[in-house]
């Protein structure tokens, strides 16, 4: 069971603002049925990142992503950014024995502090981990001539700013009826407020990008779209041609 210290990590990451009512679902229906060895990576990630750790996404987040990749039968899917690999090892345990996931981040160390979970797990296997920007290993995987149209899921944690960019290469890449996710689409909330009551530098940046991306998205005809509001916004593209 966590204790109070993961509420409040827990929700400074999570989009719903109601403390109690998070702390109900968390503690219902999200703890009881993390899996033990992405508990041990978020607690491990808590205690050598401190607030970064905020970068792993939340355990509600985690579930759903984890059942919709199972009512999708999700075999080969695309991971951009990594970090410690939360959502990683979430995906790993969600595909069938003989999945795999393209996974992307530069930040090579990350991935290495979480590796030794998604190995005891016993699922590192289905992944090829490349330490580098996604906007390379996308262009490469599109050059080869081989993967256009062949993926099931891909899921966007990495650079905001680039987020349309990967559009754009993810609408080659996943195939027709498969499901781009994108993460952090309401970016703390902020979406909804006007950019000049936005305070923090970093975030009123970060604002700019995801209303760019939200815009962009909501009118694309070429995805049906759902905002889910857990987390921190999880935007679902449907790929419809
Ligand atoms: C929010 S974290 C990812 C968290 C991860 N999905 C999880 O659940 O633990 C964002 C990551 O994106 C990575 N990143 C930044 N720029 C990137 C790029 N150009 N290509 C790929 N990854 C990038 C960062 O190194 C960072 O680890």
């Amino acid at each position: 069971m966590a204790d109070s210290h993961d509420h409040e990590k827990e929700l400074d990451k999570i989009i719903l603002k109601s403390p109690a009512l998070l702390k109900y679902i968390l503690e219902t229906s999200c703890y009881p049925r993390e899996h033990e060895l992405l508990k041990q990576l978020r607690d491990a990630t808590l205690e050598k990142y401190q607030f970064w750790s905020l970068m792993n996404v939340p355990v509600d987040e985690g579930l759903l992503l984890s059942m919709l990749l199972k009512m999708m039968n999700a075999k080969k899917t695309l991971e951009l950014g990594v970090f410690t690999g939360y959502s990683l090892l979430t995906t790993a345990l969600a595909l069938p024995n003989d999945g795999k996931i393209t996974a992307i981040d530069p930040d090579k160390e990350a991935y290495e502090f979480g590796l030794p979970f998604i190995q005891k797990a016993g699922v590192d296997h289905k992944i090829n981990y490349f330490a580098s920007d996604a906007f390379t290993v996308l262009n490469d995987l599109i050059k080869s001539g081989k993967e256009e149209g062949s993926f099931d899921f891909a899921f966007v944690d990495a650079d905001k700013e680039n987020y349309l960019n990967y559009h754009e290469l993810l609408m080659k890449l996943v195939k027709v009826g498969g499901i781009i996710a994108y993460d952090n689409t309401l970016w703390f909330g902020t979406v909804a407020q006007l950019e000049e009551n936005v305070k923090e530098l970093a975030l009123r940046k970060g604002r700019s990008n995801v209303v760019e991306v939200n815009n962009f998205l909501a009118a694309d005809p070429r995805v049906e779209l759902a905002l889910v509001s857990i987390g921190d916004g999880l935007t679902l593209c449907r790929r419809l041609y």
